[in-house]
């Protein structure tokens, strides 16, 4: 039997799903049943029937896929694929700003680890975060870990006042502008398409500004036939996929690519359906406060 056809054999014998994060490898996006951004993952995760999910994804979200769903198995085929920036904001500034400012919503990017969250008002991702931002009645706004989103969703609420974050990706952070600039004068008609994460001089140059799944629908909608993508290398896949003929995508000559994704394997994958390793646990006494914000993000961003 071959990898692809053990898998299928063990997903229907444990009742198990696969979901992917559209960052994972190729071949890994391919065999799941389910491949998305954070947050149609997030929903998907709520929806499931399935007694196991393996989360091919980074750490932050196998966590939130059990936080969503404590009775069941959530498998990650790769404990240490980790994103950097889910660890950049502490518990202690959360404390010295809530502190500080009375009428404080914490809004955690659902790249966060579970603690950060426990201690958050609500999550957002970067497909929900202008509206679930807007519908908070606080003023005063502490956005973690990631300041270049939590500067783009400010422009876009100049009522609010937001206390910043120094968190960043260092994928979409480190991304050269010169690269884009050269793509520019390489490509004259592509639309440049960018992820908030990434810093404030490519947002300047960019068309359109939009979560993963905000760039493939951009692309696949678009008149236009050429795209520099700013944002990790794997979405190149789907947008092959969802645009077979005709549309051309150019990526930075250095390839955006998030190391923690690019860990799990097609190999791990059946590895954890085949032996039930690599379970997610959550830190003890976190799960109750930790979903919360959570649970607020999937109400208020429907
Ligand atoms: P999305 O919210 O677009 O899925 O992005 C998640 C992420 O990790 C971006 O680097
Ligand atoms: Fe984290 Fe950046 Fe990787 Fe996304 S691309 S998971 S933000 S390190």
């Amino acid at each position: 039997m071959t990898t692809l056809e053990k898998i299928a054999k063990l997903k229907k014998t444990k009742n198990a799903v696969i979901l992917a994060h559209y960052y994972t490898p190729a071949d890994v996006q391919a065999v799941a049943d389910y491949v998305g951004d954070s947050f149609y993952l997030s929903k998907v995760a709520v929806s499931l029937e399935a007694d196991t999910i393996v989360f091919c994804g980074v750490s932050f979200m196998g966590e939130s896929a059990k936080l969503l769903n404590p009775h069941k198995t959530v498998l990650m085929p790769d404990l240490e694929a980790d994103c950097p920036m889910a660890h950049m904001a502490t518990p202690e500034d959360i404390l010295r700003v809530r502190a500080e400012y009375e009428d404080v919503a914490v809004v955690c990017y659902i790249n966060s680890d579970t603690e950060l969250k426990s201690l958050s008002d609500v999550c957002v991702t970067s497909a929900n975060a202008v509206k679930v931002v807007k519908a908070l009645p606080n003023k005063n706004i502490y956005f973690i870990p990631d300041k270049n989103l939590a500067h783009y969703v400010a422009e876009k609420i100049p009522e609010k006042n937001f206390i910043f974050n120094p968190g960043f990706c260092p994928i979409h952070e480190h991304m050269s502008a010169d690269e884009i600039k050269s793509a520019k004068l390489s490509h004259p008609n592509a639309l440049v398409l960018a992820h908030p994460e990434c810093s404030k001089e490519i947002l300047n140059m960019a068309d359109y500004i939009g979560s993963t799944s905000g760039i493939l629908n951009f692309a696949k909608d678009s008149e236009v036939g050429e795209f520099i993508i700013c944002t990790e290398q794997g979405v190149e896949y789907e947008l092959k996929r969802q645009n077979p003929v005709g549309k051309r995508f150019y990526f930075p000559k250095t390839a955006p690519v998030c190391p923690g994704m690019k860990r799990v394997t097609l190999e791990k994958v059946l590895r954890v359906l085949e032996t039930g390793e690599n379970q997610v646990t959550l830190p003890e006494g976190l799960t109750e406060s930790a979903v919360e914000p959570l649970d607020k993000m999937l109400k208020l961003a429907k």
